[in-house]
């Protein structure tokens, strides 16, 4: 995967390079792009849509607006300050690089609906990104539209339901574990099944005896997470395969968890037949707080005339065109999903190359399992065995020693500078602390949240319910928070 991508922007002919993008040693990127000639409004607009005069906007100078967000900026705590362990989010350090990429006029200034023939470098990245993706995953066609995880999923079942009704059956279960994403459930009723739970053995992973009981000819598919929301590898998986195969139900792969086993492993492999990718978690697209993040879904052979269009076609002269699979589901998103994040995407898959990508799995699963042997004898850890990149904790005997819960250590860590992990997930957890420090931190950082993390276990009741005292804002009720939301503009100078 590692290799030069030469990407013409307008129409194949055209010359020059204007933008280019190298990193020694790595990879060189280099886009065309030709100047696009510049119209004023009033050619574009017709005379009687244009407004006669400005419209009303509030008044500040760009001193006083600066300064309101940078104010902003210092009272949050991002990926960019520091560690964020967020277990399952995977809220990990993105590379400037790949902002950097997403920027370059070429990609950025160029409308969805451009035809064909001026958009062929964005068609040629949408290509290579699809067939790289295909490649982690092992899987056969690709729809680049969903823009998340959770509309990658409901993607994921509407294919199901498209492929099973062409089987001529009517299905309407779908398999999940207790240990499932919120989302999985979620989707499932509105794909328009019905939901079914198959519980976790005394290992953490899908008791397999419980799902052969569930399994009959009802069973549209099963959605996993491998490694699994615990954090743990889904041993059984090729025998979990074959079981729900037999039944004729398909496998739903949810790809939350795919940077654990990034070049290492592929969900193809393992007998998933439609595999969802969180880019913003697994490679490099800035999450969080709402903004666009793309969840791909990547199917085997037989699933691929069923995926949303248009996706990008290769042509035997070597151009590209829309075309929309024979069987599509239709449209899941408009235009193309969000492009930028896929050229976000993109380009961190070309820095890394195959090997780095392998290397992000490797270090990612490597801090998890350090830091679970740090905080051994420190926090409860329920499946104290090798984990894959996150690893889940619990405050069961803090709570019952002295009263700490998982929420105050949360609230805590905040104090001691860190972002605090996912707490109360999954839900088979008592008082859970879900920790994924993902591969982007370094081993003193790590040091220091582990420090952190035991100073914080030997808080008495009062220091840790009184927790966070640092922060701009102290405990609130959250839930009421966000419903009485009251915005105010900060002017202090
Ligand atoms: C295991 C798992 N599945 C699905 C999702 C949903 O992904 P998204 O937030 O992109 O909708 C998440 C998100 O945190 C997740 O952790």
């Amino acid at each position: 995967m590692s290799r030069a991508s030469s990407i013409p922007l307008m129409g194949r002919d055209e010359e020059p390079t204007l933008f280019e993008l190298s990193v020694p040693g790595r990879t060189a990127w280099s886009f065309r792009h030709t100047d696009v000639p510049e119209w004023s409004a009033d050619e574009l607009v017709p005379a009687e849509h244009l407004a006669d005069e400005p419209l009303p906007m509030a008044e500040l100078s760009e001193r006083d607006l600066v300064g309101h967000f940078t104010r902003l900026t210092h009272r949050q705590y991002s990926v960019d300050l520091g560690a964020y362990p967020l277990g399952s989010c995977t809220m990990k350090y993105n590379p400037k690089l790949c902002d950097d990429a997403a920027g370059l006029p070429g990609l950025a200034d160029v409308h969805p609906a451009a035809p064909e023939s001026m958009i062929q470098g964005w068609l040629e990245l949408l290509a290579d990104l699809g067939d790289a993706l295909c490649e982690v995953t092992g899987m056969k066609a690709i729809t680049l539209q969903p823009p998340a995880g959770a509309a990658g999923e409901l993607t994921g079942l509407l294919l199901m339901r498209a492929w099973h009704a062409d089987q001529g059956r009517q299905r309407r279960k779908v398999i999940i574990p207790d240990s499932a994403h919120g989302t999985n459930p979620a989707s499932v009723t509105l794909g328009g099944y019905q939901t079914v739970t198959v519980p976790s053995d005394a290992r953490g992973c899908v008791d397999l005896a419980a799902l052969r009981e569930q399994l009959d000819e009802d069973v549209a598919g099963i959605m996993l997470t491998n490694p699994n929301t615990l954090g743990l590898f889904e041993e059984e998986i090729t025998e979990i395969a074959a079981a729900v195969h037999e039944v004729g139900g398909l496998l739903y792969y949810d790809g939350a968890n795919l940077n654990a086993i990034l070049g290492v492993v592929r969900p193809g492999d393992m007998g998933f037949d439609i595999v969802h990718m969180n880019l913003h978690k697994t490679f490099a697209v800035p999450h969080g707080g709402g903004g666009p993040g793309a969840g791909p879904v990547a199917v085997s052979e037989r699933l691929a005339p069923y995926l949303p269009g248009p996706v990008p076609e290769r042509q035997a002269d070597g151009s590209l065109r829309w075309t929309t699979p024979a069987r599509s589901i239709g449209r899941v998103h408009s235009w193309h999903g969000n492009a930028l994040a896929l050229a976000r995407a993109w380009s961190y898959m070309l820095v890394n190359g195959g090997d780095g990508l392998r290397r992000v799995a490797e270090a990612a699963v490597l801090n998890a399992n350090w830091l679970r042997h740090r905080l051994r004898g420190v926090y409860d850890i329920p499946y104290d065995r090798p984990n894959m990149h996150e690893f889940v904790a619990s405050t069961t005997s803090l709570k019952k020693a002295g009263g700490v819960r998982a929420l105050d250590v949360a609230k805590r860590l905040l104090e001691e500078g860190f972002h605090a992990p996912t707490v109360y997930f999954p839900l088979i957890v008592d008082e859970a602390l879900m920790i994924e420090p993902t591969e982007t931190e370094s081993l003193q950082t790590l040091e220091a949240l582990a420090d952190a993390l035991e100073r914080i276990a030997g808080d008495s009741h009062d220091v840790a319910a009184a927790a966070p005292r640092s922060t701009p804002v102290s405990r609130v009720d959250e839930a009421r928070a966000a419903r009485t939301l009251i915005p105010t503009f900060d002017a202090r100078p």
